[in-house]
């Protein structure tokens, strides 16, 4: 009887475009078939990277492209918080990601209603969120994701509201209140690469100085022990108004606040932009 031959592949960008590498698991052999799977990323080398093939047989069964799933937490469409995250996702998608932005202000949900359905012995809802509102389907998409990316603005020192609740609805149903081994238990089959990501009017040596770190990367810890790796990201100093001669206040300068927005904020998305690549990147590996 002949044995069904499975090699796994995944292909990781490297820095440069078209200089990728290839990562066998499975069988170390060099045959045919990685000739084949190598002539099929050189023919497509744009997409390489979003390569992860299942081949049986000398017939590549599957592939599948990564998801990046992006969160924002802020009541606003297209300022500090969207833009972090849609710099973020430029870099997920040059990683070869799918990548899909919920705005959480738009959809009609609350937190955690604590009726532990998601705990439930025995029960099809073990594991997953029973509250059927309009966060439903975002759960369910989540629950396919291979990187979740979520964004704040700090409010009174911390993540709003909206975005705690969306935490509650998607970490509670994965952790679970089981360990084995010392580990705690979470229902998912693979490391999940997460990170937050935070802006805020706090200049950076002051938002240190108050202690902010520890007080937001609490919510990291959190996304890290549910799905395995998670990175902290802050956008300090932030540029909050379309003109400040309609608002009051005389805590800082319009003229210091846009001089920081122009010198500092393209590195902050720079960093964004990173931070998604290295994310999907590791989802490749993981
Ligand atoms: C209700 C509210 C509370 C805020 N609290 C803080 C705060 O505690 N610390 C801070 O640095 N900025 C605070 N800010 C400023 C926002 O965090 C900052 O402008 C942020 O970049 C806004 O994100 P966005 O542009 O995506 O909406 C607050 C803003 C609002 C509206």
């Amino acid at each position: 009887m002949s044995h069904a031959k499975v090699i796994f592949f995944i292909l990781t960008p490297k820095k440069e475009k078209e200089n990728y590498g290839l990562i066998i698991i499975g069988p170390k052999e060099e045959n045919e078939l990685t000739m084949n799977f190598s002539r099929l990323c050189e023919a497509e080398p744009e997409k390489s990277c979003t390569f992860a093939a299942l081949i049986i047989n000398n017939t590549i069964m599957e592939k599948k492209t990564l998801k990046a799933i992006f969160v924002n937490g802020s009541p606003r469409k297209n300022k500090n918080t969207a833009l972090m995250l849609e710099s973020a996702m430029r870099g997920a998608e040059a990683a070869g990601a799918q990548m899909e932005l919920i705005h959480l202000y738009d959809i009609d949900f609350r937190g955690c209603k604590s009726c532990f359905a998601c705990k439930l012995k025995n029960s099809k809802c073990n594991g997953v969120c029973a509250l059927k509102d309009d966060l439903r389907p975002v759960l369910e998409r989540c629950r396919e994701a291979d990187v979740i990316v979520l964004g704040s603005p700090v409010y009174y020192s911390y993540p709003t509201g909206e975005l705690r609740s969306f935490m509650e609805r998607l970490c509670f149903p994965v952790g679970t209140y089981m360990y084995e081994n010392g580990k705690h238990i979470c229902l998912r089959d693979k490391v999940i690469p997460t990170a937050m990501i935070f802006t805020m009017n706090c200049p950076e040596p002051y938002m240190r100085q108050i202690g902010y770190p520890p007080i937001l990367e609490e919510n990291t810890k959190v996304m890290a022990d549910i799905f395995g790796y998670s990175e902290t990201l802050y956008a300090c100093n932030t540029y909050q108004f379309n003109d400040y001669s309609r608002y009051d206040f005389n805590l800082f300068s319009e003229e210091d606040k846009r001089k920081y927005r122009d010198e500092h904020f393209p590195t902050d998305l720079q960093n964004a932009y990173e931070l998604g690549r290295r994310l999907v990147e590791k989802a490749h590996e993981a």
